[in-house]
C-alpha cells in the first residue's frame, strides 16, 4: 500500500528519494511527502496529489542533507489532503515519522496524548506515533522508537528521523515490510526493494516486531522488547529493467508483453516428460504425504482469487480432489473445517496482502499444512508458509494484475499434474499436458501479434458504459477476470458471469449499449455458449468472441472474434485472458484512464 524509502549515506538525499518515490508510486499515490535534516533542523515539505507536486513544492529549495525519509500514501485514517500527507511531526518539530500500515488503538493512544498537552495537526494514526516517540524521547531515539512501538497494536512500518541524530534513521516493522539496503558508506530504507534497487541489490528483511538503526556505515537490528537479532543479509535477483517500462507506454503494457517470458520462468526445470509429470521441490511434502491430500483449499484475494478458482477446475478435473477456493477475507473470520488430508495454498502475487495473510495464520492456527504461490521472494506469506512454488514473474508494477495471474495459473496447472499422475492420470495423458505446457509461452506471443486488432475492437466500445463478460467452465474464472480488468482500469461497470447464469437475472440488461465480451472455445460447452450467444444476439446486444482458430462458424453469429490457438482444455484459460487484458488496456487508454495508477486502488493490500 503506501511506499517508504529512507537514505543516510554522502549523496545529497532529496533526488534520491524522489527517485526511489517514483519507483514506489505504483504502491499509492493520493499524496506524498518528504523529511530531511539539515543544518538549520528538521524540513519537510508534503502535500496532497502525485509525486510530481511534490517535485514542483521542491523545485525552487535548496537542500544539501544527506539524511531523509520520504513516502508516497493511500489513503486510510483521513482523507487525502496536506496535511494528513506523511511525514508528520512532534509538538516541537523535531522529529519526523512516515508509516505504512493501520494503527488499531490510535484513539486510545490520541486520548492520552491529548491529556499530557500534545497537539495533533492530522487525522491520522500515524500521527501519534511521533508523539509518542516524543513522549520517550530522551536522546536515544532507537529506545524511544522501542518504548513507543511497544504501545502501539496493529500494523507498522516506519521511518524515523531526529534533529538531534542526524546521522541516524530508525526502521521498523510489524505486518508492513521493510528492508534495509546496504551500499558503501550509505544505507536505505525501503518498504518495496523496486525503491533501492538501482543503487544496491544486498537487502535484509526486518521480521515482524523488529527494529534497525541505521547510519551510513551500519545498522544494528533488534526487537521492540530489545532483544538483539543478528542480521541476515540477502542478494535481491531483481534486475533494473524489469523495474523500468522499457520503451512501453504503461508497466501493464509491459507487462501483459512480457507473459510469454514469464510463463517460460514459471515452468522453468519444473517438467519431467519421461514420467509426464511435474517436478515442485519447493512444496516440502514427501511424495506419501502429497499422496494423502485429500481436499484441498484454494484462499486469496481479487485477481489471484480468479487464479484460484482456475485452479479449482484444474486440480479436480486432472486430479480428482476436491477443491473449495475461499475469499481469504471471509476464509479469516468463518471456521473453515481443516481435517487430516486438507491442504491449504494461499495465493499472492505481492505476498504482502492483510487478508491473505490472515488466512493463512488462521490455516496454521487450526493444523494445516499451508503452501504458497507468490511472486515477491522473501515477502512474508512466502516466509510464513510451510512451502510452495514461485511463480518467478519479477516485479509486476502496473497496479491491475496480469501477467502475475496467467504465471499463478501455470503453477496451479503443475501443481495439478503432480497430483494427478500420483492418482489416476495416465503417463501418455501426463506427457500430453506437459507437450501443451511446453507450447503455451509461443501461443501467447501469437495472440500478442493481434494487439492493433484487438485496440481497434477497444476504439470502438470504449464510449460503453456497462460489460458483460461471460464464460463457462475452466474459462468462467476468466470471465470475472476480464470485467474485474475492465473496471479496475477503465471504470466501465462490467460484471463476470457463468455463461449460462446470464438467463437468470443479467439477461434483462442487454439491449444495443451493453456489449458482451463471450469466451466461445471449442470445448465441452461449445454449443451451449453459442445458444447463449444466440440469446444475446436476439435482443440486440454486440458480442466480442473469445474463440478457437479455425472455428469459422462462429464469425457469422457475433460481432468481432478474437481467436487464440487450440491448446488442452485445463490450459485454455491461460491463453483466453490475453486478448481480454488488452481489451481492457486499449479501452482505458482511449478513455484517458491512468491505467498504471488507477484511481482508488494501489498495488498490494496491505490494510484489511
Ligand atoms: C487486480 C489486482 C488485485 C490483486 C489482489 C491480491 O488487478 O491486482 O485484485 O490481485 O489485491 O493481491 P496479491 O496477489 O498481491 O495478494
Amino acid at each position: 500500500m503506501c511506499g517508504i524509502i529512507g537514505y543516510v549515506g554522502k549523496e545529497k538525499a532529496v533526488p534520491l528519494l524522489i527517485e526511489g518515490l517514483k519507483r514506489l508510486e505504483y504502491r499509492g499515490y493520493d499524496s506524498a511527502g518528504i523529511a530531511v535534516l539539515e543544518d538549520q533542523g528538521l524540513i519537510y515539505e508534503k502535500c496532497a496529489g502525485k509525486i510530481s507536486a511534490l517535485e514542483a513544492l521542491l523545485d525552487d529549495k535548496k537542500f544539501d542533507s544527506t539524511i531523509g525519509i520520504a513516502h508516497t500514501r493511500w489513503a486510510t485514517h483521513g482523507e487525502p489532503t496536506d496535511l494528513n500527507a506523511h511525514p508528520h511531526l512532534d509538538c516541537k518539530g523535531n522529529i519526523a515519522v512516515i508509516h505504512n500500515g493501520i494503527i488499531e488503538n490510535y484513539r486510545s493512544l490520541r486520548e492520552l496524548l491529548d491529556r499530557k498537552g500534545h497537539k495533533f495537526t492530522s487525522d491520522t494514526d500515524t500521527e501519534i506515533l511521533a508523539h509518542l516517540i516524543e513522549e520517550y524521547y530522551d536522546g536515544d531515539l532507537m529506545e524511544a522508537t522501542q518504548a513507543a512501538l511497544s504501545q502501539v497494536e496493529g500494523t507498522y512500518g516506519i521511518a524515523v528521523i531526529c534533529k538531534d541524530n542526524p546521522r541516524q534513521i530508525v526502521a521498523a516493522r510489524h505486518g508492513s515490510p521493510l528492508v534495509i539496503g546496504t551500499g558503501k558508506g550509505e544505507n536505505f530504507v525501503a518498504s518495496d526493494v523496486a525503491a533501492i534497487l538501482r543503487h544496491t541489490n544486498r537487502v535484509v528483511y526486518l521480521e515482524d516486531r523488529e527494529v534497525a538503526l541505521v547510519d551510513p556505515e551500519s545498522f544494528v537490528v533488534s526487537t521492540v522488547d530489545k532483544t538483539e537479532v543478528t542480521p541476515q543479509i540477502q542478494e535481491i535477483s531483481w534486475t533494473l529493467d524489469q523495474i523500468e517500462k522499457g520503451g512501453f507506454p504503461h508497466f501493464m503494457l509491459k507487462e501483459i508483453f512480457e507473459q510469454p517470458a514469464t510463463l517460460r520462468n514459471a515452468i522453468r526445470g519444473r517438467l519431467n516428460y519421461e514420467e509426464g509429470t511435474s517436478r515442485l521441490n519447493g512444496l516440502n511434502l514427501q511424495y506419501e504425504e502429497l499422496h494423502l491430500i485429500d481436499r484441498i483449499i484454494l484462499s486469496a484475494c481479487g485477481t489471484a482469487w480468479h487464479a484460484a478458482l482456475v485452479g479449482e477446475y484444474m486440480i479436480e478435473d486432472a486430479a480428482l480432489i476436491p477443491v473449495e477456493v475461499e475469499y481469504a477475507s471471509e476464509f479469516r473470520y468463518r471456521s473453515p473445517i481443516i481435517n487430516e488430508g486438507t491442504i491449504v495454498f494461499v495465493i499472492s502475487q505481492s505476498g504482502e496482502t492483510t487478508d491473505t495473510q490472515a488466512a493463512l495464520r488462521e490455516a496454521k492456527r487450526k493444523g494445516a499444512t499451508v503452501l504458497g504461490i507468490c511472486n515477491v521472494v522473501g515477502s512474508t506469506i512466502a516466509r510464513e508458509t510451510d512451502g510452495g512454488v514461485y511463480i518467478h514473474a519479477g516485479p509486476e508494477i502496473g497496479v491491475a494484475s496480469t501477467k502475475a495471474f496467467t504465471s499463478q495459473m501455470m503453477v496451479l496447472s503443475l501443481i495439478s499434474l503432480l497430483l494427478a499422475r500420483m492418482r489416476t492420470m495416465s503417463l501418455e495423458r501426463g506427457r500430453e499436458i506437459i507437450d501443451a505446457i511446453y507450447k503455451i509461452p509461443e501461443q501467447v506471443e501469437q495472440i500478442l501479434k493481434n494487439d492493433s486488432y484487438i485496440k481497434d475492437i477497444a476504439e470502438k466500445y470504449y464510449q460503453k458504459n456497462n460489460f458483460l463478460y461471460l464464460g463457462r467452465g475452466f474459462n468462467f474464472p476468466v470471465a470475472l477476470e476480464g470485467a474485474l480488468k475492465l473496471k479496475e482500469i477503465s471504470y466501465i461497470h462490467a460484471e463476470g458471469y457463468p455463461a449460462a447464469e446470464m438467463k437468470h437475472g443479467p439477461i434483462a440488461l442487454i439491449d444495443e449499449n451493453m456489449p458482451a465480451v463471450v469466451i466461445a472455445l471449442k470445448d465441452k460447452v461449445h454449443d451451449k455458449v453459442l445458444s447463449n450467444i444466440a440469446e444475446i444476439k436476439a435482443r440486440k446486444g454486440k458480442v466480442i468472441a473469445v474463440a478457437t482458430e479455425g472455428d469459422e462458424e462462429i464469425a457469422d453469429k457475433v460481432d468481432h472474434v478474437i481467436y487464440i490457438p487450440q491448446t488442452v482444455e485445463l490450459l485454455t484459460p491461460i491463453l483466453s485472458v490475453i486478448p481480454l487484458q488488452l481489451l481492457a488496456y486499449h479501452m482505458a487508454v482511449k478513455r484517458g484512464c491512468n491505467v498504471d495508477q488507477p484511481r482508488n486502488l494501489a498495488k498490494s493490500v496491505t490494510v484489511e
